[in-house]
């Protein structure tokens, strides 16, 4: 496993190496991905052998332009092809019809794929050189925190992964917004930088929630109710009980948005703007679950629009908390 600069002869290595069915560290704008060709089966199925992921969460395609759409996708309806237009390159994951030479390795047999068009040069210039699709998943082991730096993708995969391209530490910090336009009505199944009313601005319809939809089984393995999980226990705290929980007995690492009030065994404060929040997010939670603490405790973060996307995290970080392993 090697950790390289983007330099294009670097590039070119990644690319041969997912064409030889290795796996690859891909940087994007979001969270470093578990890179992998998405239409070699056997090397998707050592992508969720790495990750100790379970065979039925489907993969994000990602693809160098939407010119590549329709080898993907047997439908492309008028409103994806209008947020293509809006957010590509960028943290938007379109749910589609599959077209029918998508492996169902990718699609977890499902009869939809996920696709994106990241919006990160390092991974534009590898699925430029590649020139097809790449699978990837965030590159983190199934149900943990995912890594926004090429070392953090060291830190969870090791040797699972041949190399690891350096493009620095991603500029959104957290995994894309997910829209199915798979049905009649668009949905929501993941809430990241790009709003729903971002969405509803660009195709007129405000999309449903994923409660609102569905009322079954998850069918993405980011709204699991435990996911980005550190292994300490981890407690959401509203403002107004904050400086009572952090007395707690034991060794208390706290995230906040304010300054330590206090003194307490560890105190990590947190930006007070939402973007730049998620920017720090998962560094400040690897952080916090490095420190051998009895008990992370997280400020709560205001209940509206904007904060979305992180309180949708720390909801099931806080549920997926101090499992350990699971595989
Ligand atoms: O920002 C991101 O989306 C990052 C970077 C690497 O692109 N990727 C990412 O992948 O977060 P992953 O696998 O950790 O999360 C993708 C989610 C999964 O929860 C998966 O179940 C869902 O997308 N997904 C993929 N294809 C799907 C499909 N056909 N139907 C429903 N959900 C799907
Ligand atoms: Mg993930």
């Amino acid at each position: 496993m090697s950790i390289l600069a983007p330099t294009p002869e670097n590039i070119a290595r990644a690319a041969d190496a997912l064409r030889a069915g290795a796996l690859v560290g891909m940087p994007t704008e979001t969270v470093y991905g578990l890179a992998a060709d998405a239409l070699d089966a056997d090397a998707v199925r050592r992508v969720f052998a790495a990750k100790g992921r379970p065979a039925d969460h489907p993969l994000i395609v990602h693809l160098p332009s939407a010119e590549h759409l329709p080898q993907w996708a047997s439908s492309i309806p008028k409103e994806a092809v209008a947020l293509a237009r809006a957010f590509w390159p960028g943290p938007l994951t379109m749910i589609l019809r599959r077209a029918e030479d998508v492996p169902d390795a990718v699609t977890g047999g499902q009869d939809t794929v996920g696709v994106r068009v990241p919006g990160h040069p390092v991974a534009l210039a590898l699925l430029a050189v590649f020139d097809s699709g790449i699978a990837a998943p965030s590159a983190n082991r199934f149900g943990r925190i995912s890594p926004t730096t090429a070392r953090h993708v060291v830190e969870e995969l090791g040797e699972q992964v041949s190399i690891v391209l350096d493009g620095g530490a991603c500029e959104v910090g957290i995994e894309s917004t997910i829209v199915d336009l798979s049905r009649d009505t668009p949905v929501l199944m993941r809430p990241g930088a790009i709003s729903s009313e971002a969405i509803a601005a660009v195709i007129g319809r405000q999309p449903l929630t994923r409660d609102e939809a569905l009322g079954d089984t998850p069918r993405v393995s980011g709204a699991l109710a435990a996911h980005y999980a550190p292994r300490t226990p981890l407690i959401l705290v509203a403002p107004e009980r904050l400086a009572h929980e952090v007395c707690r007995a034991g060794r208390v690492a706290v995230l906040a948005r304010t300054a330590a009030p206090q003194d307490v065994f560890h105190w990590r404060t947190a930006p007070s703007d939402p973007v730049d929040y998620a920017h720090d997010l998962y560094v400040a939670l690897r952080e916090l679950d490095a420190l051998g603490a009895d008990l992370i405790v997280v400020e709560a973060p205001p209940g509206t629009i904007e904060w979305q996307a992180v309180a949708d995290r720390l909801g099931r970080a806080q549920t997926g908390s101090g499992e350990g392993d699971e595989t």
